[in-house]
């Protein structure tokens, strides 16, 4: 079963309850047509997991990870003692920000639903991908997604506001500076900067009740401007929480820093992309069909281009 990445333009950034990955906040996304994973899953009598990426048996932690989900999902979904034999496949660099646990999470809990039956709905696949990694819940959506922040593990769940046509002409460029594994993981930062930042709940205030709505407005008028500026804005303030964390988080790099530059270069007479970063140095860049060229001209790296799945 595929599933895409997502890249999200207002971030989820820290838990409430780190078993049930309930975020603090509300988050915003879009689903990425050209980055995607696809998953398989054989049940076998026997006990544990087997994993495969890329061909590859998966390391320890990777095995772990899996294991932690199918213990947490195990509380809510009907998923028998078995071995579970799964092999994923994806087309993008692994653990460099870029999303890879989104679509990885989302394609296992798709092919989880298909192997065992579970007939879950959309809502219920999306609660189920969150138990893996919060931006798995986003994943298992296409076009433009919100996730409910929520209280319980009923209320969180994402669902898609806008389908995948409805802002044809906008594109996404994933520029790759650095395709390593990031130093610190999203789920370490993020508790990091939940306990030591000191104006993390202004800043979950702020994007909830300020830039969710603005974001909202802005797409439903197809207004890039203001879109490419709210975007602009919402990546900065995340790596402002980020460098306010103790200690400090570093995702972006030199190269990082001169893309940004660029952007704003390419922005001076009037607004025709925006910049976001993850937990990663690697920028996802939204733009409109008639700047793409002139832009990928520009900029430096491996880029892939990308619609909205
Ligand atoms: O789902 P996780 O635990 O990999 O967290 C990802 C968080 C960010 O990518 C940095 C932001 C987001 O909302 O996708």
């Amino acid at each position: 079963m595929r599933a895409y990445s997502n890249i999200a333009v207002l971030k989820y950034w820290g838990k409430l309850d780190e078993q049930l990955i309930l975020p603090t906040k509300s988050s915003l996304s879009f689903t990425l047509s050209e980055l995607w994973t696809d998953t398989e899953v054989e049940v076998k009598e026997g006990k544990g997991v087997e994993l495969y990426i890329n061909g590859k048996r998966a390391g320890e932690r990777a095995h772990e990870r899996v294991n932690g989900f199918l213990e947490r999902a195990r509380k809510f979904y009907a998923i028998p003692s078995a071995r579970f034999i799964i092999k994923s496949t994806t087309n993008f660099p692994l653990a460099a920000g870029m999303a890879s646990s989104a679509s990885g999470f989302a394609a296992l809990s798709k092919a989880l639903n298909k192997a065992l039956d579970l007939n879950l709905d959309g809502a219920e696949l999306s609660r189920m991908a969150r138990l893996g990694s919060g931006s798995a819940s986003r994943s298992v959506h296409s076009g433009i997604v919100v996730w409910h922040k929520g209280e319980d593990h009923y209320s969180s769940y994402a669902e898609t506001l806008f389908d995948k046509d409805y802002w044809q002409d906008l594109r996404v460029i994933y520029v790759i500076l650095n395709s390593g594994e990031k130093k610190v993981k999203s789920r370490e930062g993020m508790a990091l900067s939940v306990s030591t930042c000191p104006f993390y709940n202004f800043w979950i205030d702020y994007e909830e009740r300020i830039l969710l709505p603005a974001f909202l407005e802005a797409i439903r008028e197809r207004d890039f401007e203001r879109f490419a500026t709210l975007t602009m804005e919402a990546s900065n303030n995340m790596h402002a929480v980020c460098l306010a964390t103790r200690p400090p988080l570093f995702y972006l790099n030199d190269l990082s820093r001169r893309v940004v530059e660029l952007v704003n270069a390419f922005n001076e007479r009037e607004v025709k992309a925006a910049y976001t970063f993850d937990a990663g140095p690697n920028p996802a860049i939204f733009t409109l069909k008639e700047y793409m060229e002139e832009l990928l001209a520009l900029l430096p790296g491996r880029k892939i281009v990308s619609g909205i799945a």
